[in-house]
């Protein structure tokens, strides 16, 4: 059996620069990973099998559920799995279950981490290493987030996002996720960027480019879920706060705090709102 952590991917800055023929955004954009999230388990099975538990199970699983079904059909874990057993032409079957820790939906790649969690726990199983170009090949095929997901690294993300140069720095620094249970669709807050290219990141170290960088969703996200700018606001006030941003299309948003106490004093305060909190460390 294996078990393969799927940490949630935050965007420490995410520049718009202009829409593409393809349909996407060419996108400028400083991933970084937390230290917790979601999980993945995958065990040989004699037939396929895929189970979600954890506090956000209900809001993947519909119902009613015949016994043995797949939870969710066309889930980007089940999918990462059929393309992965596709492209290595392997015929076994799996039982996967995904403790869903984080809210769907919510511009911390949950389902893109999930899925790139499933192609390494595969390849892990089959031995294959996770430097196989085949398997950064499957992670670009099904969603522009999940390169960056499959490396866990700290990157710079250009084109649709899946053009990596690995990054240093932060590492440790304390994180706060809050999320105020609204969900939005990434394509919809895409579809409300205004068009302008507002220009590139800085130069410098990855705290000063973060800093100085903006996320170009946050206006057409907060126009779809008004209570951003609300979280927004609270975060940017919290004492210790040295970077507060909404994360890819929302609704999460984050901040780095100086202290762990700081984030903690944070966390408590963003709960007295009802909201969900994960305080955490930058990976
Ligand atoms: O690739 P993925 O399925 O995660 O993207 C979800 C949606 O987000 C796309 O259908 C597209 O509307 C939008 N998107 C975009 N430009 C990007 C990444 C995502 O327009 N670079």
């Amino acid at each position: 059996m294996i078990v393969e952590p799927a940490p949630a991917k935050i965007n420490l800055a995410l520049h718009v620069r202009h829409r593409r023929p393809d349909g996407y955004h060419e996108l400028e954009t400083l991933f970084a990973f937390a230290t917790g999230g979601d999980e993945i388990t995958v065990e040989i099975a004699d037939a396929d099998a895929f189970d979600i538990t954890g506090p956000f199970a209900a809001a993947l699983t519909p119902a009613p559920l015949q016994d043995g079904d797949e939870v969710v059909s066309d889930n980007l874990v089940t999918r990462a799995r059929n393309a992965f057993r596709e492209l290595f032409g392997i015929t076994g079957n799996y039982l996967i279950t995904l403790a869903k820790n984080l809210p769907i939906a919510s511009g911390i790649g949950g389902g893109s981490a999930d899925a790139a969690a499933t192609l390494r726990a595969l390849a892990r199983l089959s031995n294959i290493p996770l430097t196989d170009p085949r398997l950064s090949d499957i992670a670009a095929s099904l969603g522009a987030d999940i390169p960056a997901c499959l490396t866990g690294r700290t990157a710079l993300g250009t084109g649709r996002g899946d053009d990596l140069a690995d990054l240093t720095g932060l590492a440790g620094t304390p994180l706060l996720l809050v999320n105020p249970g609204v969900a939005v669709s990434t394509a919809a807050v895409f579809a409300g960027w205004d068009g302008i290219d507002r220009g590139a990141l800085p130069a410098g170290d990855l705290l000063a480019r973060a800093r100085a960088g903006r996320n170009d969703l946050e206006p057409p996200a907060t126009r779809l879920a008004p209570v951003i700018a609300t979280v927004r606001a609270q975060l940017d006030a919290a004492p210790g706060a040295v970077l507060s941003r909404m994360s890819g299309s929302g609704a999460t948003c984050f901040a780095l705090f100086d202290t762990a106490n700081a984030r903690d004093a944070a966390a408590i305060d963003a709960e007295a709102q009802g909201w969900w909190t994960l305080a955490t460390t930058l990976a």
